[in-house]
């Protein structure tokens, strides 16, 4: 079994980000710049976002982190994006999740100007990636894509299947998968028999929010299986997966944590420099 080991793969992809980050200053004589906008002292936010912030000046980005109490009035936040928005030295801008209750999430979103949604949250984004466009991609799914090929690299005609159906991660998931002519199917807590939905799938991307769900008797012998879940249960954290039988049966498994994690975190910086080349063009 490949223990996929999330950890290399998000530091050889910020080596990679690093150089092309040096070769871009060389040629354009600036650097990507991520703004990371922080509301409240949420103590999980709080620790996303450091670890952002070092990644990206690991690699060379321009990193700047702007944080607010979470009494900030919706509207102060909506005016920092609008004028982010016309910072040139801005590539990508991320607001943190959850927001307070007071913020509207969506007009959030829908006020980051698409080129620098470095989440791939905005409507245009999502839309684009789903008709097959260029667009910004969420890290999450993004990072899933890249450890699964490089396990496969040819997925034409592989089945897969997702538990799951957030805007987070199934339905981005399901359309990286099916721009590599994967036969999807997105399954979620209604699906009538989930069990042998997964024992159908070469490859298994579980991202649903239920401790060790899909156990080993739900996975075909060979499958590539991808553990998106972060759970605490009294036994720790623990992922979607059921990781002890799984990993009986699977070709490759991805651990929690240390298996998607750290990708999400190496594709966000990804994607800024991306939004960077774009804006260059
Ligand atoms: N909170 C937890 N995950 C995420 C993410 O991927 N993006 C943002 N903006 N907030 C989050």
């Amino acid at each position: 079994m490949i223990l996929i080991d999330g950890k290399k793969a998000a530091a050889e992809l910020r080596e990679e980000l690093k150089q092309e980050v040096a070769d871009l200053k060389t040629k354009h004589n600036k650097v990507p710049g991520l703004t990371v906008i922080l509301i409240g002292d949420m103590a999980p936010s709080q620790i996303y976002v450091r670890n952002k912030e070092k990644s990206a000046n690991e690699v060379g980005l321009k990193s700047e982190v702007i944080k607010y109490p979470d009494t900030v009035e919706e509207k102060t936040v909506l005016e920092k994006i609008e004028e982010l928005n016309n910072d040139e030295t801005v590539s990508g801008i991320l607001v943190q999740l959850p927001l307070p209750k007071h913020i509207d999430k969506q007009k959030v979103i829908e006020t980051i100007a698409p080129s620098k949604d470095v989440d791939g949250f905005h409507p245009m984004n999502v839309g684009n990636l789903s008709s097959g466009y260029e667009s910004s991609v969420p890290c999450t799914p993004l990072g899933c894509y890249l450890m699964i090929k490089k396990i496969e690299p040819n997925l034409s005609g592989k089945k897969a299947v997702v538990v799951g159906r957030s805007n987070l991660n199934g339905k981005p998931m399901t359309q990286l998968l099916l721009k590599e002519n994967c036969t999807v199917t997105i399954t979620h807590s209604r699906t009538k028999d989930l069990k042998a939905e997964c024992l159908e799938a070469d490859i298994i991307v579980a991202a649903v929010g239920i401790p060790e769900l899909v156990k080993g008797d739900w996975v075909k012998k060979d499958a590539i299986v991808i553990d998106v879940g972060i759970n605490k249960t009294e036994n720790g954290l623990v992922g979607d997966v059921a990781f002890d039988e799984v990993s009986k049966v699977a070709k490759a498994l991805t651990p929690v944590p240390g298996g998607v994690g750290p990708m999400t975190i190496a594709c966000l910086l990804k994607n800024t420099v991306e939004c960077f080349k774009r804006s260059q063009k």
